[in-house]
């Protein structure tokens, strides 16, 4: 489905600044591997960076992280990629690198520049390159969160935009690059069965939870100026709902997809104080980086209602957190009791329920009644489940189709600016009001405080 835009070329150089960082380590380099593998590669990348390594241990840092997180390693494609890749070393504040890395790119006509670095740089960074006039046809890759609030992403906004147009912006939410989250949407749009069941009138409640079984990793520094909410809740988890929620788009393209997930984000009122609980796990204060007394929540559940025809009273809980029972990506549709419980006399009926499994092991699982053993006309919850992986083989990961998307100009798998101001807009008022924090231990499932916003609890399948 990626396609290249008939107006682009394709980039000849990628150029990743943030080369030495984490998210170059654990998703970019595996990702430039898989796609070397699948002779999907052609460009140079130039790594940028402001740690002082030369050539040999920027390659070894590199092959270290390719061997860590891809398994049987093919030594001639990592000597491939060695014919790839070079580092250009400076400080970001200073006009040189800039320069050197002007020199570099000075036979390349269409690169590709990827900001893999903390969002505070973005400006300086794209001001250095806009003064060597790399940014007068390069296409510009933003990492997620795009801005720290509504005026932040505005700003930050038209300071790229004067130094480039919007159609050379690509802002990165990586979830829309994995195919199991892409899969909602042909599950929804290209089955007939759902549709008519897709609304107020059959589905009682939607639940999607991203949690995580372990911490902030050694990021203190970046996580605690962040947080739960604007880490992911405010884009992981809003584009997976409006995915579950938008209506069908008139065809693929990412103007008509874009403009169908904004509807949604529209009808969304902005989450009030009592609609979001947020906690803090005990033992974050210690952790490096994060600073004595913080208030940055390290959990966050909300309730949203999409307020249109088709969603109207539906609720939405959005949840998310580190340090938590068990490390899962899902959206539970609850749908909701049949009119009359023929079957019930006397005992309790589940209602259907329909999960995504959009992390690690994804699949769908369906639960319905069928009869119980035995003498009586009773019911008993079955489940139908499919698991991806063994019924069509492996995924792509998702940094290795947007590093592609980027590079042929294809922005159907990146946020417009309209639905991150949008997402913004939601949760304005609770970051900006009061900072209250509930403790919770790690291995649980969030602060008790959560039991107020559902009373009637979270479905675990
Ligand atoms: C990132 C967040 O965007 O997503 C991390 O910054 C989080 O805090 C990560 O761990 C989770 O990604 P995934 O693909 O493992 O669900």
């Amino acid at each position: 489905m990626i396609k290249k835009s008939p107006e682009v070329a394709e980039s000849d150089v990628l150029v990743l600044f943030g080369a030495t960082g984490d998210l170059a380590k654990k998703k970019l380099f595996p990702a430039l591997y898989n796609m070397a593998r699948k002779g999907a590669l052609e460009a140079e990348v130039v790594g940028v960076a402001s740690t002082k390594w030369d050539h040999e241990q920027f390659i070894n840092n590199a092959f270290t992280a390719i061997r860590t997180n891809v398994a049987n390693v093919d030594e001639t494609i990592l000597a491939q990629l060695d014919s790839k890749l070079s580092l250009v070393v400076g400080n970001y504040e200073d006009p040189k690198v800039y320069q050197d890395l002007a020199e570099k790119l000075s036979n390349k006509l269409n690169p590709v520049i990827y900001l893999a670095i903390p969002p505070s740089l973005f400006e300086t960074v794209t001001q250095g390159l806009a003064a060597v006039g790399l940014t007068s046809h390069a296409r510009l890759v933003v990492e997620k969160p795009f801005g720290r609030d509504s005026q932040s992403a505005e700003l930050l906004q038209e300071a790229l935009e004067r130094v480039l147009p919007e159609e050379r912006i690509f802002r990165i939410d990586h979830y829309l690059g994995k195919e199991s989250v892409e899969d909602i949407l042909i599950f929804r749009f290209a089955n007939s069965i759902w549709e008519p069941l897709w609304n107020r009138r059959y589905i009682n409640s939607v639940q999607i939870t991203m949690a995580e079984d372990f911490g902030i990793e050694g990021r203190g520094a970046f996580y605690d100026g962040v947080g739960a909410i604007r880490d992911v809740l405010q884009n992981h988890l809003l584009q997976v709902l409006t995915l579950i929620a938008m209506e069908p788009p008139s065809d693929l393209t990412s103007q008509f997809m874009e403009d169908e997930k904004i509807k949604v984000l529209r009808a969304i009122d902005p989450l009030k104080a009592d609609e979001i609980v947020r906690g803090q796990y005990v033992g974050y204060l210690d952790e490096s980086g994060v600073a004595a007394g913080s208030h940055t929540e390290t959990f966050a559940a909300a309730l949203l209602h999409v307020d249109n025809w088709r969603w109207a009273g539906v609720p939405f809980y959005l949840r998310t957190g580190k340090y938590l029972a068990e490390t899962t990506l899902e959206v539970v549709v609850e749908f909701k009791h049949p009119p009359r419980l023929l079957f019930a006399e006397g005992q309790e009926t589940s209602p259907n329920i329909l999960r995504f499994r959009l992390g690690k092991n994804d699949g769908v699982d369906i639960e319905l009644l069928a009869k119980a053993p035995g003498d009586h006309l009773a019911t008993v919850p079955v489940q139908l489940n499919v698991e991806f992986s063994a019924a069509l083989g492996d995924r792509q990961e998702a940094y290795e189709r947007l590093l592609r998307a980027a590079m042929l100009g294809d922005h159907l798998r990146f946020t417009r600016i309209d639905s991150v101001l949008e997402s913004w807009r939601i949760i304005e008022d609770v970051i900006h009001g009061d900072p209250q924090v509930y403790p919770y231990f790690k291995g649980t499932w969030g602060p008790e405080k959560v039991d107020d916003l559902m009373p009637q609890g979270w479905i675990d399948l």
